[in-house]
């Protein structure tokens, strides 16, 4: 019997010898890695320092021209388990770009969809098709998919935003087209701001209107705005995990920002400490006021303001707000309306220790 044993598994490393050789593989083999009971990811856990950012983001302006080629200034957060991706996230891509006074990001479109958030300085301004939108604090302004758009900065001052696109999702389904604009700069043909003209004050939207994008995606969102929404619902319950927690919708559908992304703004308010949870999309912040704490599978990654921090999928978190008497806002991306699309959205909530982790550690980058 031994001998037939000792046959049996000479013969069957033969065989995977030659499976592999011919790229075959045998499911029996790979399957406990393949269909875990979870998801697994190598994302990992991580906060960039705003000091940090900004620093290498000045320097970049200093030594790095804005032209044709390299297209936009933009300095990215690369997670430590993804280096060589380009990517924050699974599905997701962030970046902190600065435009200086005088300079055009010049003029393209491509399939990956963005948004900025607009971190400083003013005099800035996008054009999205046809639309020229200013550029202020903690406006919203989006790119949809092959919408053409250019920056420009017509101020007297360093305009930064963060950046945030879909590339390392679309680039996982090899569909990343790129276009350059044949002209320095894209014809004018609508309203400056038409987009808050028409959309910034009620629940209407002007009669024949037709979205500037073929997705139907909205363009911009002023902050002022979004900051009256927080402001009158303070006292309100606000979500277990989240706080006060706003979604940026598409008004002409009601749903998310966009089809791959979604933009939310919370506000913690002061003391608030929120219950862990855990769900299937990937999350980057941006602590955009205040100072506070999040939490993620037991270690505490304190912010303030200008860090920024991923949340990879399926992991315990839950944030607090570090002040007794300051609200801490955090603006963020999801790739939230993926997974709903393909049935892969699932949450979770904690329900040890009251809701909440205990804190085994704290990052110190
Ligand atoms: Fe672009
Ligand atoms: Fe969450």
């Amino acid at each position: 019997m031994a001998f037939q044993n000792v046959d049996r598994a000479a013969e069957l490393e033969s065989f995977y010898t030659n499976m592999d050789a011919q790229n075959l593989e045998g499911l029996w083999r790979v399957a406990h890695d393949v269909l875990t009971p979870e998801p697994t990811t190598v994302v990992q856990p991580y906060l960039w320092r705003w000091e940090n950012v900004a620093r290498v983001t000045h320097e970049a302006g200093r030594l790095v021209p804005l032209e044709r080629g390299g297209e936009r200034r933009a300095v990215a957060l690369v997670n430590p388990g993804l280096r060589g991706k380009f990517a924050a996230t699974d599905t997701l891509y962030a970046a902190i770009q600065l435009i200086r006074p005088g300079e055009l990001a010049p003029p393209h479109r491509h399939t990956p969809t963005a948004i900025r958030f607009i971190i400083q300085g003013e005099g800035a301004t996008t054009t999205v098709e046809s639309e020229k939108i200013t550029m202020n604090e903690g406006d919203l302004i989006l790119t949809p998919n092959w919408t053409w758009h250019e920056h420009r900065n017509e101020g007297t001052e360093d305009v930064l935003w963060l950046d945030g696109l879909d590339i390392p999702l679309i680039r996982s389904l090899s569909s990343i087209f790129f276009e350059s604009f044949p002209e320095d700069s894209l014809p004018l043909t609508t309203a400056t701001d038409y987009s808050t003209k028409a959309f910034g004050s009620a629940a209407v939207k002007p009669v024949g209107y037709k979205p500037a994008a073929k997705d139907g995606s909205m363009l911009m969102y002023r902050w002022p705005g979004v900051q009256r929404t927080l402001e009158s619902l303070r006292n309100e319950v606000g979500t277990a995990h989240d706080g006060m927690a706003l979604e940026y919708i598409n008004p002409h559908t009601g749903g998310h920002t966009l089809p791959t992304m979604s933009c939310w703004m919370q506000m913690l308010r002061p003391d608030e400490h929120t219950q862990a949870h855990r769900h299937t999309p990937s999350v980057i912040y941006y602590a955009f006021k205040g100072n506070g704490s999040t939490i993620i599978d037991g270690l505490r990654f304190d912010w303030g303001a200008g860090d920024s921090f991923v949340v990879p999928p399926w992991r315990w978190h839950e944030h607090v707000n570090a002040s007794a008497s300051e609200d801490a806002l955090l603006f963020s991306m999801n790739d939230g309306p993926v997974m709903e699309a393909f049935g892969l959205l699932r949450e979770e909530s904690y329900s040890e220790n009251g809701g909440q982790q205990r804190v085994t550690g704290v990052f110190d980058g």
